[in-house]
């Protein structure tokens, strides 16, 4: 039995269950990382030595409905505003222009909708998956992504095939289970960032600049016991209970996976320099256990909500649209029996930070 979809979609729309509506946790991930961001423009971007800085092209790949798309795409142009004064650039500022990138599943309309009035760039959509080619050779100048990376191109097939040692019966994460499911999603994630980074290497000038926030995992804390671990254990031992109560078949839950890869800070590394394209600038875990910064308060309810925006289309299409309230009041009940697990926002998102510059290659820029 496969599963029914390929894309991921977040919840699109403005309602109760959107993604735009149940996205505070990543927006303040972004937000921790925001000087950061402003740092690697100001350091690491090397503006005046682009062929042409008549218009800057910048990208969020994953952008999802926004807001924190809008807020992470404004951060961005103001440091490189800030950059362009601070060169003397600012009698001929180079124009903006944003590609706003996703799935073509994505909500587009309610973007566009939603993009800000008076603001300082131009606005486009581009459809497609970040694993292939998005843009022309050599005509990106920014990419940033957040939280959309750890989301696999697909589930690995061994792990749906109920001879192979790597099947992932009952459970719908890779983290805590067998080993075989772990190093599965492991090898199609090296593959994944290969095809990201090897794309991007194409579409990227000479010194552009990428920003990337990854859902992570710290290698000091048990799989079982990352944050996603926990969360996915808790989403199929709900559909393991519901397959026991027979509202859905129990091969219907083994056949299902969340197509997520939390990678460590050197798991990602070493991805990145046996790609060779880009020099790593800065990569560290962030939010991780010891981290304290953020006040977001974690409650049970704003949980299953984030989970469900995130997850609710694949849930729906693998096992139908009526059981899905059920799923997540389900989750909802259990995250608050296991509440002393999610603490805070820190604890719940461990993110790695990494900023990449493309190498000079002659053969491309
Ligand atoms: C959790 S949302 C993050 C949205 C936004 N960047 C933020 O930080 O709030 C992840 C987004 O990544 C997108 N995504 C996942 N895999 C993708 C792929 N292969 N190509 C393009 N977008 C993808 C999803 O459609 C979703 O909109």
């Amino acid at each position: 039995m496969q599963q029914q979809f390929e894309a991921v979609s977040m919840t699109g729309g403005h309602g109760t269950n959107s993604y735009a509506n149940n996205s505070l946790l990543q927006r303040d991930g972004a937000n921790l990382v925001k000087t950061m961001i402003e740092e690697a423009v100001a350091e690491k971007l090397e503006i005046d030595t682009f062929p042409s800085v008549g218009t800057f092209n910048i990208t969020d790949l994953g952008c999802s409905v926004g807001p924190n798309t809008f807020l992470a795409v404004q951060t961005i142009v103001k440091a490189l505003e800030h950059k362009c004064a601070s060169l003397g650039l600012s009698s001929c500022m180079p124009e903006f222009q944003v590609f706003f990138s996703d799935h073509s599943s994505n909500d587009f309309n309610t973007l566009f909708a939603s993009l800000p009035p008076n603001r300082p760039y131009f606005a486009t959509g581009v459809p497609g998956s970040f694993y292939g080619r998005l843009f022309p050779k050599a005509s990106l100048h920014f990419a940033y992504s957040s939280y959309a990376l750890h989301w696999l191109s697909k589930v690995p097939k061994e792990v749906l095939d109920r001879n192979s040692p790597a099947w992932n019966k009952g459970r719908v994460i890779c983290l805590g289970g067998p080993r075989e499911v772990f190093e599965a999603f492991s090898r199609h994630f090296g593959r994944d960032v290969e095809a990201f980074l090897s794309a991007r290497a194409q579409e990227m000038v000479s010194g552009g600049i990428m920003g990337l926030i990854i859902l992570g995992r710290d290698d000091k804390v048990a799989e079982a016991k990352s944050p996603i671990g926990v969360i996915g254990g808790v989403l199929g031992s709900v559909l393991m209970d519901m397959a026991a109560k027979g509202t859905i078949e129990e091969a219907k839950v083994d056949s299902f996976n969340l197509p997520i890869f939390t990678p460590t800070a050197k798991e990602y590394q070493k991805l990145v320099e046996s790609n060779g394209y880009f020099s790593i600038e800065k990569l560290e875990l962030v939010r991780d256990d010891s981290d304290r910064s953020s006040d977001v308060a974690i409650d049970p309810k704003m949980l299953a909500m984030h989970g469900r925006a995130a997850t609710e289309d694949m849930v729906r299409k693998h096992f139908g649209h009526e059981v899905v309230d059920e799923v997540y009041q389900r989750g909802e009940k259990k995250i608050m029996e296991n509440s002393h697990l999610f603490k805070n926002a820190n604890v719940l998102l461990p993110s790695l930070f990494v900023i990449l510059k493309r190498k000079a290659d002659p053969q491309i820029a």
